[in-house]
């Protein structure tokens, strides 16, 4: 056998292996692939361009591999769409993150966190109930250990390959992907749970508005009165829990089980989509974090604790504490300090300070 006519029996093989297998009659498209590529190999030997062209021309072939759907498919140009459009998406979401985290860190380094509701009160109110709380932090750890392992999927093999070395990070991502992959479904009973706690709370009014008009003075101590959350609590509401986290748990499962027929373009789509909403949503999650964390004085013992001082609330959300002071918010008594327990008291006087 010649060299010539040995790649000319390759190219044939390719495509039975493509679906176009010699029990099937070949279609004239087939027919007419195979013939130029005797062309191509007369003129050019060692292009198979034309059979290539054919394998990735879409028409499904035939196979014995009892896939639900395009089983018949062996490559899908689109792909190499998907895999050049993850390349800037990707960038601009890191970077979106970045500025998230950079610029809250300058914020803090310039500013330190916000003040407000300082002073010794002798009177506390509830802020969260117990099952406000384990909704709230339910989501939270399962929505943040999401995200890393996310980011750890996207930007581990740039990032952590070059501290961590190939062995250690392939272990790293085949942990990360597991964890993604499993705990992925446990969101939708934190993010029911919280919508149905949460909701109740989140329907934005015209002092709202005005709220987000004033975001320099909030973020600088001079508040603008809102009630039980402010208008930019109400957008992590909205965007991040009610609209964001469906969609991202929607396509994650549409990623996670391929097995519903779905197809590869179906998948890539909803892989774009995935990836661009989480950027934006991690990015939104920063600011909350910070603002639930170092950002704020005496937030992050409201949620884990549910209490917050007297002065806490007249401070941050001035509308709800008149509300609870007037006795109109039976869920949120105000109490004198004796009556909450002493180390929950302690510890929540003493992050306001
Ligand atoms: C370690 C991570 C987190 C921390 C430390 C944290 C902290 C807090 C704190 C302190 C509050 C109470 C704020 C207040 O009293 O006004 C709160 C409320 C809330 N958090 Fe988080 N949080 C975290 C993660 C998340 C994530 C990942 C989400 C969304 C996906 C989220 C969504 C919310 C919502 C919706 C509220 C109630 C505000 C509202 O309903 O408008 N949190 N969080």
């Amino acid at each position: 056998m010649t060299i010539l006519s040995w790649r000319v029996g390759l190219a044939a093989a390719v495509l039975a292996f493509a679906g176009h297998a010699a029990a099937q009659p070949a279609t004239p498209r087939q027919q007419d692939s195979a013939r130029q590529q005797v062309q191509q190999e007369l003129v050019q030997p060692f292009n198979n361009a034309p059979v290539w062209r054919d394998v990735r021309s879409g028409p499904p072939g035939f196979t014995q591999v009892g896939a639900p759907s395009e089983q018949g498919v062996l490559i899908q140009s689109r792909g190499e769409t998907w895999r050049q459009v993850r390349v800037p998406v990707s960038l601009i979401g890191g970077l979106l993150i970045a500025l998230a985290m950079v610029s809250l860190g300058g914020f803090y380094a310039i500013r330190g966190p916000i003040p407000g509701g300082e002073s010794g009160s002798k009177m506390m109110i509830q802020r969260f109930r117990a099952a406000d709380r384990y909704a709230h932090w339910t989501m939270a750890i399962v929505w943040v250990t999401l995200a890393v392992t996310g980011l750890i999927l996207t930007f581990g093999k740039t990032l952590l390959i070059p501290v961590l070395g190939h062995d250690l990070y392939s272990w790293l991502a085949v942990a990360v992907k597991n964890i993604h992959n499993f705990i992925g479904p446990i969101l939708i009973v934190g993010v029911l749970w919280m919508i149905i706690r949460y909701l109740p709370y989140n329907w934005f009014n015209k002092e709202d508005f005005v709220w987000l008009t004033k975001i320099v003075g909030n973020l600088t101590g001079h508040e603008y009165p809102s009630g039980k959350f402010n208008g930019g609590e109400k957008l992590v509401f909205w965007f991040v829990v009610v609209l964001f986290t469906p969609v991202l748990i929607a396509s994650g499962l549409i990623l996670n089980f391929p097995n519903f027929g779905q197809t590869r373009a179906t998948m890539q789509t909803f892989s774009i989509i995935h990836m661009a909403l989480a950027y934006v949503a991690i990015a939104m999650a920063c600011v909350h974090i910070y603002l639930g964390t170092i950002g704020q004085k005496g937030a992050y013992r409201a949620m884990r604790d549910g209490y917050v001082t007297a002065e806490w609330a007249k401070h941050h959300h001035e509308l709800w504490y008149n509300d609870v002071k007037a006795g109109k918010v039976p869920e949120s008594p105000m109490v004198s300090e004796a009556a909450v327990p002493e180390p929950v008291r302690r510890a929540v006087q003493l992050a306001v300070k």
